[in-house]
C-alpha cells in the first residue's frame, strides 16, 4: 500500500520511521518532509492546504492511506475533503479537531458530559473577564485564547496584574483571532503528563504515556518552547492512573463527540494534571504530539500502518498497541536562539555517526539537504533520541549520540527525563 504523509518536523521523521517498518507499505511519499524524511520517503511538492491538488495526487498514486501529522491542516478540513474523496485518511475531520482548535469547546464538552477538568468560565470582551477575574478572587489563574496559537495562548497569572494585563492582549489582539473568545480556568496543581489514545470514532485504544520538558533551560527555567525534550513511559502514570484516564477521560470523550455527531478518528492526545483529586484534563490536541511521538515510536512493537488503517476505517475494536517495556529518552538539539530568534543555515554534521550508535535514532525537525550538507533552518532541529533497558540508559545512550554531532551553533537541554530518572531511584 503506498502511503501519503503529510507534515515536516520531528513527529513526521518518527511517523515514517514506524510506518516504514511496516511491512504494508509500499511507496511512502512525504509532503513536504523534511532531510530525514527524505531518506525514507519520495517528495512531494505540494502544499497542505491545496486539498484538491492532494487529491489529485492521491488517485494518481493509487495512495491507501493518508497521515497527517500537524494541527493546522486538520482544523482546516483536509480530512474532511480527502475521505469524501473516497480516500482513508488517519486523521479528524474539521469538526472533531475542534477538541484542539478551540478550548471553549473542549471545556463546554467536558461540562456536557461530565469529564473531570478545572472549573472555567468564557468570555467575548474584556469588561466581563475582568468582573471574572475579580469575582473569583482567586491566584494563580489561567487565562487563554480560545483558538490555536502555536502553544503561546495561555497565561498564567499570578495576580490580578497579571489577569488584567493577559485579558488586554488577548482581546487587543495578540493573537489575532484566536484570541476573540477568552477562557478562563481553574490553575491545577500537580505533575503533568501527556496521554495519548487512538480512536476509530467510536472505540478508544490507549496508546501510552510521555513528559514533556517544555522550558528552554536546565532545571524546567526559563521561557516556554514547542518542547524540548521526552521520556515515555511517564513513571507517574502508573497502570491504576492508566486505567483511569481511559474510563474518565478517553473513552468518555469518544462516546461525547460521537453523540455530538462528530466522531473522532485519529490519534486524540490529552494534557494530563495528575492532581490529588485524580486526573484532570488539561487540553486535548487532535494529533500526535512533537517530541512525544519520537520516543513512543521508538518504543511501538505494533504495525503502525494496520492501527491507523483500523482508525481511518472504523474496526479498532478488539486491538491493542504494544510499546516495548523499555524506557525512551529524546533531546531536542535547537538552534541557539531559540525560541526568540535564532540563525539559520547552519551545518550540522556527524548525524549518520551517531545514527548508528546503539539504541539510538537521530530525527530530524527543521533541517534540509543541501550540495550534501546537513543545514538547520528551524528552531528545534534535531531530536536525538535513544530506547534503553531503564530511562537512566536511554538517557546516556541519548546523550553520547548528542555528543557525537558537531553542531557549534546548536545547543540542548543536559538534564532531560531527570524528574522520571529521579523517581525510578525513589522506587528501587
Ligand atoms: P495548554 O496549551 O493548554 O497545554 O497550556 C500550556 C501549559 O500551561 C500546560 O502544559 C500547563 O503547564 C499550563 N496550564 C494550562 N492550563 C492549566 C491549568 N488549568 N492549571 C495549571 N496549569 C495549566
Ligand atoms: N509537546 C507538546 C505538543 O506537541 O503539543
Amino acid at each position: 500500500m503506498h502511503i501519503l504523509l503529510i507534515g515536516s518536523g520531528g513527529r513526521e521523521h518518527a511517523l515514517a520511521y514506524a510506518l516504514k517498518k511496516s511491512k504494508q507499505v509500499g511507496t511512502l511519499f512525504a509532503l513536504p518532509g523534511n532531510a530525514g524524511i527524505h531518506s525514507l520517503c519520495t517528495p512531494v511538492d505540494l502544499k497542505d492546504t491545496d486539498a484538491e491538488g492532494i487529491i489529485a495526487f492521491c488517485k494518481k498514486e493509487t495512495i491507501g492511506l493518508v497521515v497527517i501529522g500537524p494541527e493546522a491542516p486538520l482544523v482546516a478540513g483536509l480530512a474532511d475533503k480527502l475521505e469524501a474523496a473516497g480516500i482513508p485518511v488517519f486523521g479528524p475531520s474539521a469538526k472533531a479537531a475542534q477538541l484542539e482548535g478551540s478550548k471553549k469547546f473542549t471545556k463546554d464538552l467536558c461540562k456536557k458530559y461530565n469529564l473531570p477538568t478545572g472549573a472555567y468560565d468564557s468570555f467575548t470582551d474584556a469588561a466581563s473577564a475582568k468582573k471574572y477575574i475579580d469575582a473569583q478572587n482567586s491566584y494563580p489563574t489561567v487565562i487563554k485564547a480560545d483558538g490555536l496559537a502555536a502553544g503561546k495562548g495561555v497565561i498564567i497569572a499570578q495576580n490580578k496584574a497579571e489577569a488584567y494585563k493577559a485579558i488586554d492582549e488577548m482581546f487587543g489582539g495578540k493573537f489575532g483571532d484566536a484570541g476573540k473568545l477568552v477562557v478562563i480556568e481553574e490553575f491545577l496543581d500537580g505533575e503533568e503528563a501527556s496521554y495519548f489514545a487512538l480512536s476509530d470514532g467510536t472505540t478508544a485504544i490507549a496508546f501510552g504515556s510521555a513528559q514533556d520538558h517544555k522550558r528552554v533551560g536546565d532545571g524546567d527555567t526559563g521561557p516556554n518552547t514547542g518542547g524540548m525534550g521526552t521520556y515515555s513511559p511517564a513513571p507517574c502514570v502508573t497502570k491504576a492512573i492508566d486505567e483511569e484516564v481511559m474510563r474518565t477521560i478517553m473513552q468518555p470523550a469518544i462516546t461525547a463527540m460521537k453523540k455530538e455527531g462528530m466522531p473522532f478518528k485519529g490519534v486524540l492526545f490529552a494534557g494530563l494534571m495528575l492532581t490529588k483529586k485524580g486526573p484532570k484534563l488539561i487540553e486535548f490536541n487532535a494529533r500526535f504530539g512533537d517530541p512525544e511521538t519520537q520516543v513512543l515510536m521508538l518504543r511501538l512493537e505494533s504495525d503502525l500502518v494496520e492501527l491507523m488503517l483500523a482508525c481511518a476505517k472504523g474496526n479498532l475494536e478488539g486491538k491493542t498497541v504494544k510499546l516495548s517495556s523499555k524506557a525512551a529518552v529524546c533531546v531536542v538539539m535547537a538552534a541557539k536562539g531559540y525560541p526568540d530568534t535564532y540563525v539559520k543555515n547552519t551545518e550540522i554534521k556527524n548525524i549518520a555517526q551517531a545514527d548508528q550508535m546503539e539504541g539510538v535514532k537521530v530525527f530530524h525537525a527543521g533541517t534540509k539537504r543541501e550540495a550534501g550538507k546537513i543545514l538547520a533552518i528551524g528552531g528545534r532541529v534535531l531530536g536525538v533520541t535513544a530506547i534503553g533497558a531503564t530511562v537512566a540508559e536511554a538517557q546516556k545512550r541519548a546523550y553520547s549520540a548528542v555528543d557525537a554531532i558537531h553542531w557549534p551553533e546548536g545547543f540542548c537541554r543536559r538534564d532531560i527525563a531527570w524528574r522520571a530518572i529521579a523517581q525510578t531511584k525513589n522506587a528501587i
